[in-house]
């Protein structure tokens, strides 16, 4: 460590101690401490979960939850040991990831969710990317067999869950897994999964958007005809309303979608979601979203770290294709996000919160599950932010 380092490391753990914003560290030196720190945190959780089942995903009642493979967050915690390996090269991560991905080998097979994208390509796609293992690549381009099989030709969608109230229900979550149908097209030169995950996007867009950008959470389509019968909510506070983490997956989503494909339209589509979510009466100052931004006691409203740390990666994503002025500015929310996730309100001290990396999350407030919990997949996208941010000041020359 050199010694301009070590001065910032201790002004940053000095900051943390006194309340003081992390915003006086040098962007830099906050990316660095915080996945010093995340290793550190998540070296802990490695210990704890010693002799367990399962994949840590949340707390409750004083105890962290554990999730089977079947489970939608399954895929995240692999996926963040994958994101320290990248960050520190250190074998000590490499090892972790590839055990926690090698359990949920028998999802390539899975037919029953649309989440196969989160469950698989976080875990065995970021263990591709960063090893090369052609064993990770058949279970990928397995699984996207499987999840390609939910997809139907009269609606143009992927059908997100099998549930019996409704006939044909999609979640804007979807358009998250839609990465791994891109990749498996690219990867195995066969462009139907491509193909799939351009119909699912051009259906989305014409059906999932209210006037104003923001997104419904669940549209429910007529399988015979193609029709969208009802715009509802599952895990917002009304069907009307902008339930956070759905808007920043369709930020997110949409982002990718124009990565692959550069159609200006998904561009267009993902500066039009980022205009509602910036320009929002009712984001709060520090960038850090309440759990809807319809929800019906804010101020006193929990927040979502999760959402914040969604947009916050996208935003970085999303700068890199827009005009300078623009991208100046969506990178400037996004590091005040990382900021502000990386300072003493949302960011655990070393040794708690059971071993995750942030707190204050809101799984799902309607079921009063996991509220104001830490949550797996906001650390997932956290780790990633601060990767992308690192990436973005190599490339900008500032480290
Ligand atoms: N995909 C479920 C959620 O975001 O909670």
């Amino acid at each position: 460590m050199n010694f301009c380092r070590f001065i910032y490391l201790v002004a940053f753990f000095l900051a943390g101690f006194s309340g003081a914003r992390a915003a006086e560290v040098p962007l830099s030196e906050l990316v660095r401490a915080s996945l010093d720190f995340s290793a550190a945190q998540y070296s802990g959780m490695l210990t704890q979960l010693e002799g367990r089942e399962g994949y840590p995903r949340s707390v409750a009642h004083g105890e962290i939850t554990f999730v089977p493979p079947k489970d939608w967050t399954s895929g995240f915690f692999p996926g963040s040991l994958w994101y320290l390996f990248e960050a520190t090269g250190e074998a000590k991560w490499r090892d972790a990831a590839a055990k926690a991905t090698s359990g949920l080998k028998s999802l390539q097979d899975y037919r029953g969710t649309h989440d196969l994208g989160f469950m698989l390509f976080c875990s065995y796609g970021n263990g591709y990317r960063l090893t090369g293992d052609a064993a990770y690549r058949d279970v990928l381009l397995a699984g996207a067999e499987s999840l390609s099989t939910r997809f139907n030709p009269t609606v143009g969608c992927i059908k997100s869950w099998d549930r019996k109230e409704w006939a044909f229900p999609v979640i804007i979550d979807n358009m998250m897994n839609l990465e791994l149908l891109c990749w498996a097209a690219r990867a195995s030169d066969q462009p139907r999964y491509r193909d799939l995950a351009v119909v699912h996007t051009d259906t989305t867009l014409r059906n999932h958007f209210r006037p104003d950008n923001s997104s419904y959470h669940v549209v429910v389509y007529d399988s015979t005809t193609g029709k969208a019968v009802q715009h509802i909510t599952h895990q917002g506070c009304a069907d009307e309303s902008a339930w956070a983490r759905g808007q920043m997956w369709g930020l997110y989503g949409f982002t990718h979608m124009y990565r692959v494909t550069r159609d200006p339209r998904y561009l267009a589509q993902a500066q039009k979601i980022a205009t509602f979510i910036l320009n929002h009466p009712r984001l709060p100052a520090d960038k850090i979203p309440y759990w809807d931004f319809d929800a019906p006691d804010i101020p006193g409203a929990p927040r979502d770290a999760s959402a914040a740390a969604i947009m916050c990666s996208a935003l970085f994503e999303l700068s890199d294709y827009v005009e300078s002025s623009t991208g100046r500015e969506y990178a400037a929310v996004a590091e005040q996000q990382l900021r502000s996730l990386a300072s003493p309100a949302y960011r655990a001290k070393l040794g708690e919160n059971h071993g995750f990396l942030l707190m204050h999350s809101t799984g799902d407030f309607p079921k009063h599950d996991e509220i104001d919990a830490p949550l797996n997949y906001a650390d997932y996208y956290f780790l990633e932010a601060l990767l992308r941010c690192k990436a973005h000041l190599a490339k900008a020359g500032g480290n």
